[in-house]
């Protein structure tokens, strides 16, 4: 074995717990906004537009996407000008396997703090939360990290 690829070996595992434990920060607040998102009957929010309904998606995780927005989102889809989401809005997204069982829940909630992110599996338990680079870097050319849809104008 040649002395890099020893070293990849070694430092492979550290690299991936060491990303593990930053894109897991905040699980108990993850379980509380899912609690009270769905307390709130999400599903039954506004569909985001573009998502009227069940709609294949080739982003990862998922064969299909339902995207819901709250109440804070919805009225300022209509909004001119916006430079930001404003704080308090809620983007829920359920993804479905190819055999239309759903197999994870994400959540993204504007705060003082700017945006806290949360993926569950199918069962709700907590894969991401906090502000985990991974969903930050492929969320960074939307408008405002919303990938889905834009602002009015
Ligand atoms: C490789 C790119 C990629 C990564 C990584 C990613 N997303 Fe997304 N995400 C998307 C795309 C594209 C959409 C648009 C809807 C769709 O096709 O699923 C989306 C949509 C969403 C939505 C609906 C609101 C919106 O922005 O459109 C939420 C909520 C969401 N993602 C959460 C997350 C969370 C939480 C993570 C990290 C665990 C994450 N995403 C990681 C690409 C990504």
């Amino acid at each position: 074995m040649s002395l890099r690829l020893k070293l990849a070996s070694v430092l492979l595992p550290i690299a991936l717990v060491g990303m593990s434990c930053r894109e897991n920060d905040a699980p108990d607040e993850a379980v509380a906004l899912l609690e009270s998102v769905r307390a709130d009957d999400y599903q039954g929010w506004q569909r985001a537009p573009g998502y009227p309904s069940r709609t294949p998606t080739s982003a990862p995780h998922a064969d299909a996407v339902e995207i819901f927005v709250n109440d804070v989102l919805a009225e300022a889809l209509t909004e001119e000008g916006l430079v930001e989401w404003p704080v308090g809005s809620i983007v829920a997204k359920d993804g479905y396997d190819s055999d239309g069982a759903l197999e994870l829940i994400a959540l993204m909630e504007k705060r003082e703090s700017g945006w806290f992110w949360a993926e569950y599996d199918g069962d709700g338990e907590p894969l991401f939360s906090g502000e985990p680079g991974i969903c930050l870097d492929c969320h960074a050319s939307g408008d405002d990290y919303v990938r889905a849809f834009g602002f009015a104008n």
